[in-house]
């Protein structure tokens, strides 16, 4: 038989997943607008990429606050009352043999977009208040207001309460989002971060505001959840954040309760990055190192995920084999696909199906 290394499982604390292929979050811009609530679309399209075979699912970016929402149809973890839609979703995974994550976030200067929808229209929504960690607006969008310390001691929060939320909805994974130009990174990156007082000016004011909302939903989430930051490792501009830099936030990352770093990339701002198979992947391996033989709080080894062009299940295998990364998230292919390691597992001649936990209703589908 052959055994390949993607369908290998993967343990996160006391969670394991069926193998080392994740769905990455990616916005559906399916919610109802204003209640940020789950849809009948939104439980069909993970269940099934869960029955496709992903180990992991992951959930779209879900707002923690209202204001924090990327677009009107963005899911929302803010309020008691959507907490009942996520159970729907998290149901729907695992009742196809998957684990059930879900990104929480808050776009700050990005927030308040329309849907990204064919003609879509560009800019920030007219009347939306954006906040952001320093009065600087990304470009062609509205002016960010600067956040008051008060106020982001409550964001914090906001994000421990959509992690608590997240729990009662089942979720086994809570998963920070801290790439993409987002809030978290706002604050990360000297280029969006121009404080001058404990939030901003040195990495380690930088970095306060990531480090405080891990340890916030760290302790929100409870020891049976797995939390996971994504990152975008480098900003690729003059002046940003390097590979260097996310490799020693890694570290504290995982010394303050990080399981999953989910290693992405830029996004902070327009730049000229070289997009091609596997261009981040780079990235996820110089994490990996800087986290080797690390212990998390939660007593196992921190878990790399790579993402970005990885479309082949030989690719794929390459990049767990090479110990680049431990598992890795596939996103636009497996929204053409959604059975993407089913593809990958009769594309690699994989023939245990009952051991990997695959869908054995596909096992008769291998071109033989
Ligand atoms: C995304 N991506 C994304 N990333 C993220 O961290 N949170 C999100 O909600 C979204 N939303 C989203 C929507 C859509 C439609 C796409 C195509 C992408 C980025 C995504 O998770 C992934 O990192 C990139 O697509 C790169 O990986 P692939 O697609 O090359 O495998």
């Amino acid at each position: 038989m052959i055994a390949p290394r993607i369908l290998e499982p993967l343990t996160l604390r006391s969670l394991t997943a069926r193998n080392r292929l994740w769905l990455p979050p990616m916005c559906m811009y399916s919610a109802t607008a204003q209640d940020g609530a789950v849809t009948d679309w939104h439980v069909l399209h993970y269940a099934t990429r869960a029955a496709g075979g992903f180990g992991t699912v992951v959930v779209e970016a879900t707002a923690v606050t209202p204001e924090g929402r990327l677009s009107v149809n963005d899911l929302g973890l803010w309020d008691d009352a959507q907490v009942a839609g996520h159970a729907r979703i998290v149901e729907a995974v695992h009742s196809q043999g998957a684990l059930a994550g879900v990104q929480i976030g808050h776009g700050g200067r990005k927030a308040g977009t329309a849907p990204m929808r064919p003609g879509a229209k560009e800019g920030t929504v007219p009347g939306w208040e954006l906040l952001a960690p320093s009065p600087l607006a990304f470009p062609d969008l509205a002016q960010p207001r600067e956040l008051g310390t008060g106020e982001i001691d409550a964001l914090v929060e906001s994000f421990a309460a959509a992690g608590r939320r997240a729990v009662a909805a089942g979720y086994d994974l809570v998963e920070i989002h801290g790439a993409h130009g987002y809030l978290v990174h706002q604050f990360l990156s000297p280029l969006s971060n121009a404080r001058t007082d404990a939030w901003g000016g040195s990495p380690e004011a930088r970095r306060r505001f990531a480090l405080e909302v891990v340890e916030a939903v760290r302790e929100a989430v409870g020891p049976r959840t797995a939390l996971g930051i994504r990152l975008s490792a480098t900003d690729w501009l003059d002046g940003g954040l390097t590979g260097e830099d996310t490799a020693e936030l890694a570290g504290l990352l995982v010394a303050a309760g990080v399981d999953v770093l989910h290693i992405s990339s830029g996004a902070l701002l327009p730049a000229q990055i070289p997009v091609g198979a596997g261009y981040q992947v780079h990235l996820a391996a110089q994490v990996k190192a800087a986290v080797e033989g690390m212990t998390t709080p939660g007593g196992s080894a921190p878990a790399v995920v790579a993402v970005g062009l990885i479309t082949s299940g030989a690719q794929a295998e390459q990049i767990l084999r090479s110990g680049q990364a431990d598992a890795v998230a596939a996103g636009r292919a497996a929204l053409r696909d959604p059975y993407l390691p089913v593809r990958w597992a009769h594309e690699l001649g994989v023939d245990g199906w009952q051991d990997a936990g695959l869908p054995v209703q596909y096992w008769r589908g291998a071109y033989r």
